[in-house]
């Protein structure tokens, strides 16, 4: 359930109608829902009322600082994976006990930057990264809080660029090396054993991974504790999927009926690390026609729509072939057509939509790309000197801009001609 809805044909945000923030912001813009972004984390977070656990907000997936903010606010933590989204999220207010650090490839000055900001924990990926980490702690004479990132060996059955938790993905420590890993760290003087984490993949529709992943780690931990290690934290990472068209990914509910069962008997704080069905369905991506044009093929004519988004704005098209709903923002009544949707960059990989049925659409009318508020803005870039677009927030009656869209000055920052 979103907040973007229909009015006699005009497509609204809340109370606002999407073409009054056009005209008002420009396009192409980002658009989200105060109302839904909060829905959501309210209806994920209850899902878990009844355990103890900390909801983290995968920062990745959308990371302007004011949403940041919107879920600290609601009793969030966040999960990072970079110095720069912990920079972002302290910026955003996030209290540094509810933030947890992912990711394979943790630099020095990171780790010294989270330890120095004491967050909650590290979810440690590999020996290297333990021995790292233990070395800066001693140089700063602290102990760094620590959970293991299990690689439980389970497919996910989503896309192979978002597969994580299998044997031949990058992330993770093989379930059956991490003993030995658990047994080295306790030994070592500024390294406090926290917990255990895994993250399968993301955008799952299926409950089943999740729970054979939980039930591998509830068998892991059970050997831990016959070795004397008594864990605090079980992160079950992020990844339930959202509906882009027909997918019918579990409520949170029954995700957290699901978890909280398999969890019986098992004490520990349960973390979560949601992302995309937090904030994908809180968000679209409002685009101009500039143009439309017909190239007539040997056998048959291609019919193309170019917008002024693009594949900088939003890769997800591109990158993993993935779809998005595209609306008129006015409804015309007009007939449809099959169209390429298509933005203005040099490449023939820069589709927003292929072969997709669309009202018949004239320059100037306005287009809303749905459920795009997940892996949106925070995966553009600058490609063929774009500058990145403005983020806005309704709230009600009315809309904020968040992030002010990029300046070309903005795009020349830092660059000197020698
Ligand atoms: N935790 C960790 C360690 C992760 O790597 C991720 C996502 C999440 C949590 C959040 O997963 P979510 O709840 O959003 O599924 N760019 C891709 C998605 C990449 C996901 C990467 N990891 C896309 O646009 O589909």
């Amino acid at each position: 359930m979103n907040h973007f809805t229909s009015r006699n044909g005009e497509l609204f945000c809340e109370q606002v109608a999407v073409t009054d923030i056009a005209r008002q912001v420009g396009t192409p813009f980002y658009l989200y829902s105060k109302a839904t972004l909060t829905r959501h984390f309210q209806a994920f977070d209850a899902a878990f009322a009844s355990i103890k656990h900390l909801t983290c907000f995968a920062v990745k997936s959308c990371s302007n600082i004011a949403i940041l903010n919107l879920f600290a606010g609601l009793g969030g933590g966040a999960d990072i994976v970079s110095g720069g989204e912990l920079y972002r999220t302290l910026r955003a207010g996030v209290d540094p006990q509810r933030i947890i650090y992912s990711g394979v490839g943790k630099t020095e000055a990171e780790l010294r930057y989270a330890i120095e900001s004491q967050i909650l924990l590290f979810n440690i990926e590999s020996g290297q990264e333990l021995e790292r980490l233990q070395r800066v702690a001693a140089s700063m004479g602290v102990t760094a809080p620590v959970s293991f990132r299990i690689n439980p060996d389970v497919d996910p059955q989503t896309h192979a660029y978002i597969s994580t938790g299998l044997a031949k993905n990058k992330f993770g420590i093989p379930i059956a090396e991490a003993l030995a890993l658990y047994l080295q760290a306790e030994g070592m003087e500024h390294i406090a054993v926290k917990g255990v984490s895994c993250h399968i993949g993301s955008q799952l529709t299926l409950i089943a991974p999740f729970i054979e992943a939980l039930h591998k780690i509830k068998i892991f931990v059970e050997k831990l504790a016959d070795n004397g290690i008594v864990i605090q934290y079980i992160d079950l990472g992020g990844g339930v999927g959202i509906t882009y068209d027909a997918e019918q990914p579990p409520h949170p509910q029954e995700y957290g009926e699901a978890i909280i069962k398999e969890l019986q008997g098992v004490d520990a704080i349960l973390i979560l690390e949601p992302g995309r069905v937090l904030v994908g369905n809180a968000g679209i991506l409002v685009t101009e026609v500039q143009y439309t044009k017909t190239n007539q093929g040997i056998d048959k004519a291609k019919k193309f729509v170019v917008v002024d988004a693009a594949m900088n704005d939003l890769t997800r098209p591109s990158l993993y072939g993935a779809y998005h709903a595209i609306v008129p923002v006015r409804n015309t009544g007009a007939a449809h057509e099959v169209v390429d949707i298509v933005g203005p960059i040099c490449e023939t990989g820069d589709f927003l939509a292929k072969d997709r049925e669309l009202p018949v659409v004239e320059q100037g009318d306005l287009l809303a790309v749905m459920s795009a508020g997940a892996y949106g803005f925070s995966m553009s870039s600058n490609y063929n000197s774009r500058p990145r677009v403005a983020e806005v927030l309704v709230d009600g009656e009315h809309f904020h801009i968040i992030r002010q869209r990029e300046t070309f000055p903005d795009l020349v920052t830092g660059e000197q001609i020698p």
